[in-house]
């Protein structure tokens, strides 16, 4: 069997899975996909009949995952059609006794169809470039309105508390706020993505101040910036940041997609991050599968340890997943952690995947393998569970006590998590620790990355002569210096 990894403490004999379920139980929480038999009846539970000692099974089986699970953090996102597909009183259900049971819950709802359906009310015709919606100012009108009905109908389903409902007694409040900070997609290849943002900022702090009070906070996906304008941000955007900002314990996605298919399309239980960077890597995954899982690896890679991909298609999916030894989607984990180190002559074929796609978009200049292999010495990189995620490399000019910054990278997967400052720190401390004086980068696109981190402009004079003389005017890159 394809056993998971996570986290709890296995009961002294660990079921395989957790016993059927008697439909006469708990009536929301669909039975488990393969029941699995109880074991061995004893006289007493002949006595009292074999549906209540298969609840009592039950309920002894998913105990350790209570245990375990209790006070942990899980931002659990799900997709616009979720809601369409007419199953949110079932996920709310779910939250609700997620958090009676001691989990700390942080809900992200998307809500593509529901734009989508404002636009055709308005006879405003969709716009996307490279999949991602261009937000003119009637989209943005469209996204709010989505968002604002989306949010007062989750508050709905979170308040209700009738007799005889798995929502009665629950008295539960939910939390909204502007906890997320966006800054503008800007313009890419000649695209202008007008009020489409991406995540800048996540307010962690005030999220785990309401969590620590027993609330249920909800984020939509709408951000600000400083300049108080709205932005249009994508739910696994906003999901992967916030699971990231607060360490979350795990990260859920809930959509339309079963999970991630082995490469005969076979559902996978279980992968690890490497094995997840590869696929996506090597571009065999359904589109939609691949978007999903390249948010979860973002978050695996900004600390959460743990990530799921599963169907709403299933009743009590997100329980099923949780307390089922094999779960229903896929679970990705983070077993080792990362390390930063210096490069040797195995990474060469790592770091060329790295910088291909950069040198091809003339974000690097192009270096072909011998040059790599020749300087390998000169490069750091970051490597976890034997994947690259990054890498930088050290060139000094002795003379001038000088040392340039080259090729810092880091996958678009895992940016945004502090990998390329980890890195230039890396290269600061190789620097100094030669007695160079000043760092300097040439960079045509990352200028104000580089300024934020005490970089200054400098001009094409102040680079050491050798590589005064190798100045690419056609180029015309910048110059930025750091006195070390
Ligand atoms: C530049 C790069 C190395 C940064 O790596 P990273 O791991 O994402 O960086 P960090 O996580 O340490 O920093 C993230 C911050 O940098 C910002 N950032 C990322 N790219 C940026 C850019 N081109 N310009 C300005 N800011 C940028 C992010 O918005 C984020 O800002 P915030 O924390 O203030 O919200 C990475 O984006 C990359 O590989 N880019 C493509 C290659 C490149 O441009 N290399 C430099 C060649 S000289």
């Amino acid at each position: 069997m394809n056993a998971r990894t996570d986290t709890p403490p296995e009961p002294a004999e660990p079921p395989a899975a957790a016993p059927a379920l008697p439909p006469t139980a708990l009536s929301p929480v669909s039975a488990p996909a393969t029941p699995i038999p109880s074991s061995a009846a004893s006289a007493d539970a002949d006595a009292a009949g074999p549906d209540r000692q298969q609840f009592v099974d039950w309920l002894r089986a998913v105990a350790p995952y209570i245990h375990a699970f209790r006070g942990k953090t899980f931002v659990i996102a799900f997709s616009g059609e979720l809601v369409k597909a007419g199953v949110l009183n079932a996920l709310v259900n779910d939250v609700a006794l997620l958090h009676a049971m001691g989990m700390q819950i942080v809900l992200v709802f998307g809500s593509r169809p529901q734009v989508e359906e404002q636009l055709a009310l308005r006879h405003v015709e969709s716009r996307y470039a490279d999949g991602v919606r261009i937000t003119d100012n009637a989209a943005l009108e469209c996204a709010k309105e989505a968002a604002g009905e989306l949010r007062l109908d989750i508050e709905a389903a979170f308040s209700q508390g009738l007799p005889n409902t798995p929502m009665a007694g629950a008295q539960l409040s939910v939390i909204s706020g502007n906890f997320i900070t966006a800054r503008p997609v800007g313009i890419v290849n000649g695209v202008d993505y007008q009020h489409t943002g991406l995540v800048r900022k996540v307010d962690g702090e005030s999220m785990r101040m309401s969590l620590s009070h027993g609330k249920v906070v909800l984020l939509s996906p709408l951000g600000f910036s400083p300049t108080g304008q709205a932005f249009n941000l994508s739910m696994e955007d906003v999901a992967s940041a916030t699971a990231s900002a607060l360490r979350a314990d795990k990260l859920i996605f809930i959509t339309e997609v079963p999970g991630v298919p082995d490469p005969v399309g076979k559902l996978m239980t279980e992968m690890s991050l490497r094995t997840a960077a590869e696929r996506l890597h090597n571009n065999h995954l359904p589109p939609d599968v691949a978007y999903y899982l390249q948010h979860l690896v973002k978050a695996l890679k900004g600390g959460v340890p743990r990530a799921h991909l599963i169907p709403f298609a299933q009743d009590g999916s997100v329980l099923l997943e949780l307390f089922l030894h094999d779960g229903v989607g896929t679970m990705i984990s983070d077993s080792d952690l990362e390390s930063l180190r210096e490069a040797t002559l195995d990474d060469v074929g790592g770091i060329l995947q790295l910088i291909a796609p950069l040198e091809a978009d003339g974000t690097l200049v192009p270096r072909g393998r011998h040059l790599i292999e020749r300087d390998i010495g000169n490069f750091s990189v970051i490597e976890h569970d034997g994947v690259l995620f990054g890498c930088a490399a050290l060139y000094e000019f002795p003379r001038e006590n000088m040392g340039e910054m080259a090729c810092l990278t880091v996958s678009s997967e895992a940016q945004g998590t502090g990998d390329g400052e980890r890195l230039l720190k890396r290269i600061e401390r190789r620097a100094r620790a030669l007695g160079l004086e000043r760092l300097f980068v040439l960079t045509t696109r990352t200028e104000h990355w580089f300024l934020k981190r005490g970089f200054v402009h400098a001009t094409v004079d102040d680079l050491p002569e050798d590589k005064r003389k190798l100045y690419n005017w056609q180029r015309k890159s910048m110059v930025l210096m750091k006195k070390l």
